[in-house]
């Protein structure tokens, strides 16, 4: 049996998307899965309770650092933690670009819209929503993909559409998306882990098998 593959998240928020990630893969009937520790972007953050409570380990980046003081804490601690695949889920710094090289196609982010639509710069937690609802779109979603050195823009690996539906507010469409976000995220990092899907060099996501073959995924409740 070949070793585990070693899943390291960032995080700002609440860890939802954290904790959906230790319910897959953390355990005994999953030992080729390890979730080797959660960098949270600021003390006090409800991710780093959530890791406690899973005796996962943790680190919180220092506040005052400079970019490249970031960058080196974060090489750091994944290195220590010698992570093969980095997660951001509610992550919300831009990753430094020593860092997307050095886990280039192996850095996913879980983004609570469907990209290239409503992501980018300062589009984060309720802004997203409220956007939605301002353009009147009546499907919105969510999207993993593959970090690169903007915000939101790296080549997409899945998505999942979710309705908005009359009298929605920002807060009831982003519980709608985050519900399936619980699951499109670790199904694409298991898409990953295995090998079914990978970033070629030229940025072109490649499936080895189709993503509808690989999951059985739907978005009902339960
Ligand atoms: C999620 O909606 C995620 O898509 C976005 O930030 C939110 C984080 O939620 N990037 P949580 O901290 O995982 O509960």
């Amino acid at each position: 049996m070949s070793d585990a593959v070693r899943i390291a998240v960032l995080a700002s928020g609440g860890g939802s998307n954290f904790q959906a990630l230790v319910d897959r893969f953390q355990g005994a009937e999953n030992p080729q899965r390890e979730i080797v520790g959660v960098i949270a972007s600021r003390e006090g953050a409800g991710v780093l309770e959530r890791a406690h409570r899973a005796g996962v380990a943790s680190a919180v980046s220092p506040a005052a650092a400079t970019g490249d003081e970031m960058a080196v804490f974060l090489r750091r601690t994944l290195d220590e933690w010698r992570s093969d695949i980095v997660v951001l889920a509610g992550y919300m710094k831009l990753v430094p670009e020593t860092l997307v090289r050095a886990w280039w196609g192996r850095i996913l982010n879980i983004h609570p819209a469907l990209l290239p639509s409503f992501g980018g710069r300062g589009m984060y937690g309720a802004r997203v929503h409220r956007a939605v609802i301002e353009a009147g779109v009546r499907i919105t979603g969510a999207t993993v993909h593959f970090v690169d050195e903007a915000y939101d823009r790296g080549p997409i690996l899945c998505q999942w559409p979710v309705p908005v539906l009359a009298g929605d507010t920002p807060e009831s469409v982003a519980a709608r998306v985050l519900t399936v976000e619980h699951r499109l995220l670790p199904a694409a990092v298991e898409a990953l882990a295995s090998g079914v899907v990978r970033l070629e060099a030229d940025r072109r996501v490649h499936w080895v098998r189709e993503w509808f073959e690989t999951e059985t995924f739907t978005n009902r409740e339960g």
